[in-house]
């Protein structure tokens, strides 16, 4: 542990909520300033939208905190079932299936997909949880490049040359947390066909706000799109997760998955809260197209001023900064002036690319995007 450089040690500090809508503020560090929530990943603000806590405390009062059981001995509520049916009619899926976490859901979705037996080829960037579920199932795991699919289909040829009678298992994000890139999923999804491997989508960043209405961008592929997951605990504002897949792999997961169920059922108030919070993003289909907006007028003027972002086209906007030093820097800057955006370090990303990650989110104060620029130009 006293390996650990000073730059590199993660400490846990506690939020309150601000006064404004999209504020926090610190607490226990001596002044309690409102800082303004460029870091959280709550893009749409839903966490304290009136009408998700009315629908998370109606359901609270009716069937109490907790589910007290997994989803096969007492645990299911009909919440359970109006979310699940509402997500897959909402998604064109044909099962969806519930989970108290997104990284208990990607352990499920790569344990469904996957044996000891399986290639699984995941992006080089993707989340800690789709690879533990990878070294859960005792697959061989094989790595390609960050959104290379020149990569990815050479390690798919491999893999089929290899072993012809494994059918492989690519893994991906439809959009990279920390880097705001997305991968092309339909040209992904058509060289997976080829090669006859099926692939995973993890959602969780877009669900609600990229895509055809907020729908993911992996909507409308099928095909060897074997199952997408994705988070309440996002945009959604919540908290909980999903999975949605055919009936042939849903039967497969109700029946095997262990991660399903072994686990107490997702809380009835946090179904209740992502019903309400679907049920506003069904009706607000422009916040996504107005969230990207925003965000690309910050990605323009954040690049006019000569910063370096990746290939970025969506609300996550990572100003590339290199040593940790630098972006925790530029994190304590921001702070000063009641911005808050945190300083991104290795191992969440590669040495050498530490980075201020700043999360465009809807209602942001006017001024903010001038304000953090200003700040920023100082250096
Ligand atoms: C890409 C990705 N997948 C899955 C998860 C896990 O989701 P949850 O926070 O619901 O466990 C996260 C959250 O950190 C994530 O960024």
């Amino acid at each position: 542990m006293n390996s650990i450089p000073s730059s590199r040690r993660r400490t846990i500090r506690s939020w309150s909520i601000g006064p404004g809508e999209a504020e926090l503020v610190p607490i226990g560090e001596g002044v309690q300033k409102p800082l303004v929530d460029l870091a959280s990943n709550d893009y749409l603000g839903l966490s304290r939208h009136p009408e998700i806590i009315k629908a998370a405390q109606a359901v609270l009062t009716t069937d109490g905190v907790g589910a007290g059981g997994s989803r096969f001995i007492t645990g299911s509520r009909s919440i359970h079932y109006s979310l699940e049916e509402r997500l897959a009619n909402w998604l064109g899926r044909e099962k969806v299936f519930l989970f108290p976490s997104g990284f208990q859901a990607n352990l499920a979705a790569v344990m469904a997909l996957a044996d000891r037996y399986t290639p699984v080829l995941a992006d080089r960037l993707c989340h800690h949880s789709l690879l533990i579920g990878t070294k859960a199932s005792g697959a061989k795991l094989l790595r390609f490049k960050h959104n290379d699919l020149e990569d990815m289909e050479k390690c798919l040829r491999r893999c089929v040359n290899n072993k012809p009678k494994h059918q492989p298992l690519v893994l991906t994000e439809s959009l990279f947390s920390m880097e705001g890139t997305s991968p092309d999923l339909a040209k992904m999804a058509s060289i997976c066909d080829k090669y006859g491997a099926n692939l995973l989508v993890d959602e969780a960043h877009a669900i609600g706000i990229l895509g055809p209405d907020g729908k993911g961008l992996s909507h409308g592929i099928l095909g060897p799109l074997r199952m997408i997951s994705g988070t309440f605990g996002k945009a959604f504002g919540g908290g909980g997760a999903f999975l949605a897949t055919n009936k042939l792999i849903g039967e497969r997961l109700l029946q095997l998955s262990g991660a399903f169920r072994y686990t107490t059922a997702l809380a009835p108030p946090l179904a209740a809260a992502a019903l309400a919070s679907l049920e506003l993003i069904i009706v607000n289909p422009d916040w996504g197209l107005e969230l990207q907006k925003d965000a690309n007028n910050w990605l323009t003027k954040l690049q006019h001023d000569g910063w370096k972002l990746p290939n970025v086209n969506s609300h996550i906007l990572p100003i590339i900064l290199g040593t940790d030093e630098e972006a925790l820097y530029r994190q304590n800057q921001l702070e000063k002036e009641g911005y808050l955006s945190v300083a991104i370090r290795p191992p969440t990303v590669p040495e050498g690319k530490s980075r201020l990650r700043l999360a465009i989110r809807k209602n942001l104060p006017k001024k903010s995007l001038e304000n953090v620029l200003e700040v920023l130009r100082k250096g």
